[in-house]
């Protein structure tokens, strides 16, 4: 499935946007009213399960590092990635396990529930990383060449190859569509996904809500690139795990689909609504904003989780 490779996953922010202020608004006001009752789904449609594949099990993540990161910037990501699947108990609430365990109790479960086993046993490690600090393709790279440079990352059966793109690498629709994409790996089985660093390209776009003024969102790694990059991953993870080869859990166009996250996006915390991330927790002494507690006292923000019982986006806060 060539075209499945490109085709599937590319993320329309602005209509994603304005589907996620249809359905923020649905309880607004009269004019809003009127738009949801012409457009308002049917609520058995809303992100079903579409009997096909997910990841589940061992689900080992290799990264490629395209492009200069720091060793600070690294960290970010690898004490992201080792939190996911750790106990929840041995992090404060809220915490990184905690969102993964929704990924699991919100759809992975409902894969267990039609006869699949072992779709709740899955498990997010960091297995290698790579690194092409030079470029090898440039830095100007085109939709088609990202499944196999993260290939390049040597991705498992049934693992995710992570391609992560440094912020002086332009890809195409960076910044203008898609803050990042993923898709069938080149190795059967597997998944890739692609998010880039948008520090210098993009940050009112792809590390929003950072760039909220009001009130402030202060990145929680003191890294504005980075931690928008970890909200896109967390994001494209969450899709590329319910929906690896686009027929697992989706809502709308199999080309342009809602899945997990971005049925969510722009909602971090209770009370969201378009322009407003919502209630997040504030460290009293950086100022900075969090939702999820994780790996060396680290602290992220993730994104909701679209949750299809209650048609409703599942904060951690
Ligand atoms: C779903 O897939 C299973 C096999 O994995 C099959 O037995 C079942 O009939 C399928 N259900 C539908 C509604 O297609
Ligand atoms: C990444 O790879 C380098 C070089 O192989 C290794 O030293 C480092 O421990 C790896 N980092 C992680 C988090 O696996």
């Amino acid at each position: 499935m060539e075209s499945a490779a490109t085709g599937f996953h590319l993320r329309d922010r602005v209509l994603v946007v304005f589907v996620l202020a249809l359905l923020s608004l649905a309880h607004g006001s009269m004019g809003a009213r009127r738009l949801m009752e012409l457009y308002e789904p049917d609520p058995s449609e809303l992100l079903k399960y579409h009997n096909g594949t997910v990841l589940s099990g061992d689900i080992p993540v290799s990264i490629l590092w395209y492009g200069r990161f720091t060793a600070a910037q690294k960290d970010i990501v690898s004490d992201f990635l080792a939190s996911l699947s750790a106990s929840p108990r041995i992090y404060p609430a809220p915490s990184v396990p905690q969102w993964w365990s929704s990924i699991v109790r919100l759809y992975l479960s409902k894969v267990e529930a039609v006869g699949k086993k072992g779709a709740t046993k899955t498990r997010v490690f960091l297995s290698g990383n790579f690194s092409d600090v030079g470029c090898s393709l440039g830095r100007s790279l085109t939709l088609s060449q990202i499944p196999a440079l993260a290939a390049t990352a040597k991705p498992a059966r049934g693992g995710v190859a992570l391609l992560l793109t440094a912020q002086d690498v332009a890809v195409e629709g960076f910044c203008m569509s898609r803050c990042g994409m993923h898709g069938p790996g080149a190795e059967a089985g597997s998944a890739y996904v692609w998010v880039g660093n948008s520090a210098a390209q993009c940050p009112a776009q792809c590390a929003w809500p950072f760039q909220q003024e009001e009130p402030p969102v202060v990145p929680p790694n003191g890294d504005l690139g980075m931690d928008g990059l970890v909200i896109n991953l967390a994001s494209m993870l969450a899709g590329a795990v319910t929906d690896p080869f686009g027929d697992g859990f989706y809502q709308g166009e199999r080309e342009a689909p809602l899945e997990a996250a971005t049925a969510c996006q722009g909602v971090y915390g209770s009370g969201a609504y378009p322009g407003n991330a919502g209630k997040l927790l504030i460290d009293k002494v950086t100022g900075a904003s969090y939702n999820a507690n994780g790996a060396h006292g680290r602290r992220y923000l993730l994104p909701a989780l679209f949750d299809p019982l209650s048609s409703q986006c599942a904060t951690l806060v």
